[in-house]
Order: C-alpha cells, then sequence, then structure tokens
C-alpha cells in the first residue's frame, strides 16, 4: 500500500536581525522536543521545514503562503513578534491550517483566526501580577517604559491598571521604537522624574541594553527600582548583564531556574545539545508548541487534517518544564502559573529565582 505522505510542520522563525535570539531559542527547543520524541507519531513520519522571516511581517505572510501552497504544510508554527503572527492569520483561516503561535504574546492574537492556538503566553497575563506585587513592596510611583506597540501597549496597560487599582500613581508612560531603540534619552527622562520604580516591557533579547543604560545613568544608585515582566531579565542574556540586575523583580511564566524535575531535565538537555546557551522563555515556548502539535496529531491517529488537529490541540493539559499548563478550550491561549521571580547570584551566576505563584493564569485580556 501507498506510503502516507510524511506530515509537514513549516516553521516560521526569525532566524536573522533584531529578533534573531528569539529564532535561535525556538528552532533549539523545537530540535530537542524531535530529538527527544522521535520523528515518527502514529505511524506518520514528521517533517519540519524552517524558513526565516527576518521577523518583518511581509516576509512571514509570503513565506506562509508559499508554505501552504507549495509545501502543503499541515501546521504552521513559530512567530517571533505579534506583527508576523498577525500576518499570517487570515492564511490559516482561509486554507484551515492550525498555527502555533509560539512567541508573540499580544492578547489579541488569539481572536485574529479561530486556527490560532498559542503555547507562549500574555502580556496581560504576565504583567497584572507585578501590578500587584509593586504596591505591597513600597513602590508607590512608577513610569512605564514600553516597545512600541503590541505586546508592549498590552503591558502598558494591564500593569498601570492595576498599580493605579492598588492606590499606585504613573508619572509617566514612554514608548519606544521596536526597530534600532535608543533607550538613553527615556532613561533621563525617567532620572528626572525620580519615580519609586521603572516599569519595563522590552521583547526578548533587547533587556541587556536597557540593563547597561540603566547602570550607565546610575538610575539604581539614585534608587529607582527596575521591575517589568520577565522579558527584561531573559535568560538568554541574564548571565553577562552584570551587578546591575541584581535585585530587579520581574513577573513571568517561566524562568530557566523553575525547580522540577522536568524542568530540570529540559535545562539540562537543552543546554547539552547547545553548547551550554540557556534556554529561556521563548524555548519553552516552542517545546511545548511541539507538545500540543504531536498529541494532537496522536489523537487523530496520524491522520491530521486542520479542523481535526485543531480539535486535538484544544483542552490539552500537560506538565510543562513552566509548571502545569493546559490550552483554554475557548481562547486557545495557554492557562499557567505566573511566578514572581527576583535575579539573584547563586553559585557565580545570575538566575531569575522564583518567591512566589499565582496559580492558573488566564489571559487577563479575554475577560472585558
Ligand atoms: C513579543 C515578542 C517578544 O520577544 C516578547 O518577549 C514578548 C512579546 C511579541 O512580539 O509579541
Amino acid at each position: 500500500f501507498a506510503q502516507a505522505a510524511p506530515f509537514k510542520i513549516g516553521l516560521i522563525l526569525p532566524m536573522t536581525g533584531g529578533q534573531a535570539t528569539t529564532g535561535r531559542q525556538i528552532e533549539a527547543a523545537v530540535r530537542l522536543w524531535i530529538a527527544q520524541n522521535g520523528d515518527t507519531v502514529a505511524g506518520r513520519k514528521v517533517q519540519l521545514i524552517v524558513k526565516d522571516d527576518t521577523s518583518l511581517p511581509d516576509v512571514t505572510r509570503r513565506v506562509a503562503q508559499e508554505l501552504v501552497v507549495n509545501d502543503k504544510v499541515d501546521v504552521l508554527a513559530g512567530f517571533g513578534i505579534t506583527p508576523s503572527a498577525l500576518a499570517v492569520a487570515p492564511i490559516a483561516t482561509q486554507s484551515k491550517t492550525p498555527q502555533v503561535v509560539m512567541a508573540a504574546a499580544t492578547s489579541s492574537i488569539t481572536e485574529a483566526s479561530p486556527y490560532i492556538v498559542r503555547s507562549s503566553f500574555t502580556l496581560p497575563q504576565a504583567a497584572v501580577a507585578m501590578g500587584d506585587w509593586a504596591p505591597k513592596n513600597n513602590i508607590k510611583t512608577v513610569v512605564t517604559l514600553v516597545t512600541d506597540y503590541g505586546p508592549g501597549i498590552d503591558a502598558e496597560k494591564y500593569f498601570s491598571e492595576r498599580f493605579l487599582f492598588n492606590g499606585g500613581k504613573v508619572l509617566d508612560k514612554l514608548r519606544v521604537p521596536l526597530r534600532n531603540p535608543d533607550f538613553a534619552p527615556f532613561l533621563q527622562k525617567v532620572r528626572d522624574l525620580k519615580p519609586d520604580a521603572l516599569f519595563v516591557f522590552v521583547p526578548s533579547g533587547a533587556g541587556a541594553a536597557v540593563m547597561k543604560q540603566f547602570g550607565e545613568r546610575g538610575m539604581d544608585k539614585a534608587g529607582i527600582r527596575l521591575i517589568g515582566t520577565g522579558d527584561v531579565t531573559d535568560d538568554d542574556q541574564l548571565n553577562d548583564m552584570g551587578e546591575v540586575a541584581l535585585g530587579v523583580v520581574t513577573s513571568h511564566h517561566y524562568s530557566t531556574a523553575h525547580p522540577s524535575a522536568a524542568n530540570k531535565k529540559f535545562v539540562d538537555e537543552f543546554m547539552k545539545a547547545n553548547k551550554g546557551l540557556r534556554p529561556n522563555f521563548m524555548a519553552v515556548g516552542g517545546y511545548d508548541g511541539m507538545r500540543v502539535i504531536y498529541e494532537a496529531l496522536k489523537k487523530t491517529g496520524g491522520k491530521g487534517g486542520g479542523d481535526a488537529l485543531l480539535a486535538g490541540m484544544k483542552g490539552q493539559i500537560f506538565e510543562s518544564p513552566r509548571g502545569p499548563v493546559f490550552i483554554d478550550a475557548q481562547t486557545r491561549d495557554i492557562v499557567q502559573n505566573i511566578y514572581l521571580r527576583k535575579v539573584e547570584k547563586k553559585d557565580g551566576q545570575l538566575w531569575n529565582l522564583e518567591f512566589d505563584v499565582l496559580k492558573d493564569v488566564k489571559d487577563p485580556g479575554k475577560s472585558k
């Protein structure tokens, strides 16, 4: 009898350009998943096709179109930034191809197509916890500094609203461009305003530059604390950020230092396969996205099909390296724990060490 065609996963990532660390992390995690779980699912051979979109949404759209029309992929996956995820949503809908968003984190993305399932997180999910923590910890005034696009605007809104609700005061809201940001003039403004803390969202890969300039301007010495979602203390870069990062508190869904057996195995094997590179929250989004795809394919007995795969993705419950998670069948977002973490030195290295947890957090952006 005829051999079934391979099950094709089109993985679109920023492998070059400003978001290249995201592409590198996710590709490594996807390859680790395949190495650990094999390339055959329910008797069906799995084929991975990796494409670089350089994080330009026009390129993401063209590459996705080619993958669907020419390669006839069964699933589209990856999507390093929000504009790339949104650019592909109409293609997913029209071709009934599941689109697994492994990185991008603006709340509204899952509303752009009923074929989108997300294995990363949302900024409202991560930011609200900080809006509760800060006022209880002697932070009464803040300035927010965010990258000026979807996730930054979500972070600014959801952090500020909760912070205000808890009696805090936002002195100013600053936004920096996504491409080639210069943080210096914004940080000078923050220094002049002298808030108790600066709340930051920048995408993965940009945190080290913020931290460096924050230190160079002596803002920490001037008594301004740095807080944010965990994107700014990105584990991909954290260990090279130096003393200025010590004590920075963030809220996020994943830390390389998360203490569980499942995470220890994930981190050890990831680092071994990637010359000591630490997996960050992008890697865990890619790894869990692969689990979601594999389990869905299993549920179809290897047959696949857009609608059947989508049905198999909804409602999955499993233990991720980040902790227990489930794919909300209604919203197609991931429900997960959000941890409060503080940067500390342990065994000569910097880590985001968890000290508190909010369990089973849904995306607050969907409950309006
Ligand atoms: C997005 C990108 C990031 O690198 C990140 O840390 C969070 C969100 C985004 O574009 O959605």
